[in-house]
Formats: C-alpha cells, structure tokens, sequence
C-alpha cells in the first residue's frame, strides 16, 4: 500500500515523540513493503512564532492532501498565563479539527498489567478495564455561539440532529465489533441538547438489537468510572463532557503517558497521543515515545493493516516487560532508557521480528 503521512510534530515533547512514530512507521513499512512518505508541517506555538497562525493554510493543505496525520501535541507556557494573547497554540488544534470535520475521537482506556500498580485506584477495580470513549469532537461549547464581554460571557452547547446520528453510528459500529455494550452519556436531566442526543439515541437503538444500549447521566458516569471502571465497553458523549471524561479515563489506567487516540471524520484522519505538550520537559529525552507509537498501530490498524497494528503493539508490550521504559515508569534500580533509546530499541525489534 502507498500511504502518504502528513506529520505535525507541534511543541514541548512534541518533536521528540514525532521522530520516534516516523521512524516506527517506516519501520514497520519497509517490513510490510509499505510505500510510505512524509511531509512536514508546522502547528500550534512553533506555527505562530514562524508564521503568526496555528493552524497555517498551508499545513492544512498538507493534511488534506495526505491519506493520515500523524500529530504530535501543542501547547506552550508562554501563552497559558496571558488572557490578552490573541492567538493561542490550542486554536491550531481546534482548527485542524474543524477544517478536517474530525468529529469523532476515539480515546481508547486501556490498562497495561505491569502498570496497573501507578492508577491511583485499587488494582483489583481497575486491572483488565478496558474501554473506548467515542467523544463528539466538532460540536458543543467549543464551536457553538459565544459573548465573551466585560460583565457578561457564555458558550453554547449547540447539537443538530445529523451531528448526534452520526457520532452515534459511529459508537454503535464500535460496540458491534466489540462487547457489544453502549454507554450513552448525557446531561438529560437538566440540558436540553442532551435531551436531543438520547432521544436520537433511543430512535437508533433498534436499528442494532445486538448492542445494550443504556444512558447514564454525566456526573453519575464520572462516579462509575473511577467505581467500576470495568463496567464500560463503548462510551459515547459530547465534546466538553468527554474531554473531561476522557482525561479521567486515561489517569485511572496509570498508564496516561501510553495512551494514543484517532480523530475521524470527513476528511483525513488524524492519530495523535492522548497527552499533551510537556513543556518542562522538552529536549531532556525523557519523554515516553510509548503513546505516539501506539497511535502509529491506530493508524495502520485504521487502513486495516491489522498485522501492522498487531506487531507494534506486541513490541511494545515487550519493551515493557523487559524494562526498555522512560524513567517515569522505570523500576526501581532499572536501566535508564530515553525517548531515543525506547524508540531505536523498538525499532531494532520491529526489525527483527
Ligand atoms: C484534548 C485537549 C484539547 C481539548 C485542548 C488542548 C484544546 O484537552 O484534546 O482533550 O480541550 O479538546
Ligand atoms: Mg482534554
């Protein structure tokens, strides 16, 4: 397969992470005999520093024309604590999805056994959870109508019929292909726009007898999840409810730094670590390339290169197991291993296999 990648390495950790997932990618192509090219492109704080636009015409020219983005992280300090600034690296990201219509994220929460330990919850509740949180990722507060004045502000949580159905379809294909089992999570009770997703929740579950369908209020949700992580198969929410959700998702693993995601729309898909920028940490090598790699599976697995998928994902569970980890989840008395070092170990073994 010729596949053309489109690679946005961002800031912070970014750039580092970056060239670890290329190099896995090209890896894993020239075993599969995989034709594969990359393209660079700026975004987030390194795109306004260079050009004044987080999201420049021309890198979005660039993810159009590629059949994948592999995207690394934004965000930098400089920019947190200055309400005043009037371009801000997250705007890039914002931007991407909306212009690439990516609206649906899939975060899947996963647990890796011998990281169990690092959840802040009991290993007994939490080993073996694993489940995805389907997020609504181009509607809501963050794209509704918005006042932000002197005494007055507000966001609006704005749906259309055709933005619920079709984020649901999604959810539903992913319950068929798994447990079968789907989580509508809404804020029925009390938001009118929560109201129209499970009515069209409940106007679609017929159409798929095989998927449980139940609806869970939000805050009950976040409660469930850190009680009974276990409980969930396939999630479905909103934007703002399931950015939060996901982030608790992602800590309750222990295994936040290993966490990938894919972004899927109407355009080209988008395969990106679930973390984010790191800026303390940025050209220290010891970033944990683990996540960025795993997105590089997502993405193969995506274009239904389950094998591709399959062997990334066996070597990384061996780097694990043989102690090749960047120092925040070293063992005690372990070897000390870089971003670098994960990554050529990682693709030495690719190499091998
Ligand atoms: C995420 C992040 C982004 C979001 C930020 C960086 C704009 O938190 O991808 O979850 O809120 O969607
Ligand atoms: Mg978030």
């Amino acid at each position: 397969m010729k596949l053309s990648i489109a690679v946005l390495a961002g800031d912070g950790i970014g750039p580092e992470i970056s060239k670890v997932g290329v190099d896995v990618m090209q890896a894993v192509c020239d075993k599969f005999n995989h034709e594969v090219t990359f393209t660079h492109a700026l975004c987030g704080a390194a795109a306004i520093d260079a050009v004044g636009d987080p999201f420049p015409e021309e890198t979005f020219r660039i993810c159009q024309d590629a059949d994948a983005v592999l995207f690394s992280a934004v965000g930098d300090p400089k920019f947190d604590n200055d309400p005043t600034a009037k371009v801000r690296p997250e705007q890039g990201l914002l931007a991407m999805r909306k212009k690439l219509g990516l609206f649906a994220n899939i975060r899947p929460v996963q647990t890796f056994d011998c990281l169990v330990h690092k959840s802040p919850l009991r290993t007994e509740l939490v080993k073996g959870a694993d489940f995805v949180c389907i997020r609504e990722l181009t509607g809501g507060m963050y794209f509704g109508a918005k006042k932000e004045g002197a005494d007055e502000a507000y966001d609006t949580c704005a749906y259309t019929r055709t933005e619920v159905e079709r984020i649901l379809k999604v959810a539903y294909e992913y319950a068929m292909r798994r447990r079968r089992h789907l989580t509508v999570v809404d804020k029925a009770n009390v938001l009118a726009s929560s109201r129209l997703w499970r009515k069209v929740a409940q106007e679609m579950a017929p159409a798929y007898p095989e998927v449980t369908t139940d609806y869970m209020y939000v805050d009950n949700a976040a409660m469930r999840m850190i009680q009974e992580p276990r409980f969930f198969d396939v999630m479905v929410t909103e934007n703002t409810f399931g950015d939060i959700l996901t982030d608790e998702g992602s800590c309750i693993t222990g295994s936040m730094g290993l966490l990938p995601s894919a972004s899927t729309g109407e355009s080209t898909p988008v395969f990106e670590p679930i973390h984010g920028s790191w800026p303390q940490a940025k050209g220290k090598n010891i970033a944990n390339p683990l996540a960025q790699v795993l997105s590089v599976a997502m993405l193969f697995e995506y274009f239904n290169l389950i094998d591709e998928g399959k062997l990334i994902r066996r070597i990384v569970d061996k780097s694990l197991d043989e102690n090749v980890r960047t120092p925040e989840i070293q063992v005690e008395g372990g070897a000390v291993y870089g971003t670098k070092e994960v990554g050529r170990w990682i693709v030495e073994e690719i190499k091998k296999a």
